[in-house]
């Protein structure tokens, strides 16, 4: 019998929040990191291609061997080595997920070298743990759209498939913005009618996307709770998304805790002129931006070797 010690494991990027499902909502994109793991006799070894080069380093601070350690470590006491060849192509700090993606995939290849012996609930437990929150992890780890909470510091998610075929233009600002100065921005209270504003609109957007009726998706993506206390950490987000309704999308939302801009469209859409129209907004105020075009990834995580 052979022992498996190389496995390839691919992470959709994501998109949390969703607008209104400020730590709740998330989405998983077309847009993928591809880790190559290989268990070494001992030390650790970092290869990166694509984002992040020159700045990711191996060792216990890099989310990728915090998490797969944190699999491995519980199966197997004895001191080990590993090797991880990544394919980065989520940009960073940019709320696309790339920390999930890689917490994601050093928690999945871990998992399976040690025979698949957690399920995906443990995983995204596990995967909270690191992150903090569970709106970027659950996608990233099941795919389509999750609706997350918390029961005292245990994660939960539910998965749901929309009936309603969107795409999603992603327009990234060349300025990063970290989650730390984001989540900074936030008050600790909010007024109990921006509460409220946010419970209909997310429970506009959930039916919008179980019944495939679109008539409310515009009014579903407004958000109260973090995109107002955000905006001014990402010049020209409102002529952005306003450019972005214009052109033929329904809405546009910050992609998790910014500072990418993510446009909400039909499919038949033009996803092109509706990110031109994005782009040529923030550059009116100096902003560079290159953009994406996605659709839904409804699987996840996956193995790919
Ligand atoms: N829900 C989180 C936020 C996502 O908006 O701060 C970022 O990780």
């Amino acid at each position: 019998m052979t022992t498996l010690s190389t496995i390839t494991v691919q992470v959709p990027a994501t998109s949390a929040n969703c607008g209104p499902g400020f730590d709740t909502l998330g989405l998983a994109c077309t847009l993928y990191n591809t880790f190559e793991f290989t268990l070494l006799p001992r030390g650790w070894v970092l290869e990166v291609e694509g984002e992040g080069k020159d700045e990711l380093k191996a060792g216990p601070e890099n989310l990728i061997f915090a998490a797969f350690d944190a699999v491995w470590r519980q199966f197997n006491p004895q001191p080990y080595g590993l090797k991880v060849k990544m394919h980065n192509v989520i940009p960073m700090s940019r709320g696309l997920g790339s920390s999930s993606s890689a917490i994601v995939g050093g928690l999945v290849a871990a998992n399976v070298l040690c025979g698949a012996k957690l399920s995906l609930e443990s995983l995204l437990a596990l995967a909270t743990d690191i992150e903090g929150h569970p709106d970027n992890v659950a996608p990233a780890l099941y795919g389509g759209f999750t609706i997350s909470y918390m029961q005292g510091r245990v994660a939960h998610t539910t998965k749901l498939i929309p009936q309603l075929p969107l795409q999603f233009i992603a327009v990234v600002p060349e300025q990063p913005l970290s989650t730390a100065k984001a989540r900074a921005a936030l008050p600790a209270q909010v007024p109990l009618k921006d509460a409220i504003f946010n419970c209909s609109r997310t429970g506009l957007l959930v039916a919008a996307l179980l019944t495939g009726n679109a008539t409310h998706l515009a009014t579903a993506l407004e958000d109260k709770l973090h995109q107002p206390y955000r905006a001014p950490l990402i010049p020209g987000l409102a002529a952005a998304m306003d450019a972005a309704k214009k052109s033929g999308a329904y809405n546009a939302i910050i992609s998790g805790a910014g500072s990418t801009i993510m446009a909400y469209a039909p499919i038949e859409a033009d996803g092109a002129l509706i990110a031109r129209a994005m782009v040529n907004a923030l550059a009116q105020v100096g902003q560079k931006a290159s953009y994406h075009l996605l659709t839904l990834d409804n699987e996840g995580a996956r193995i790919v070797n």
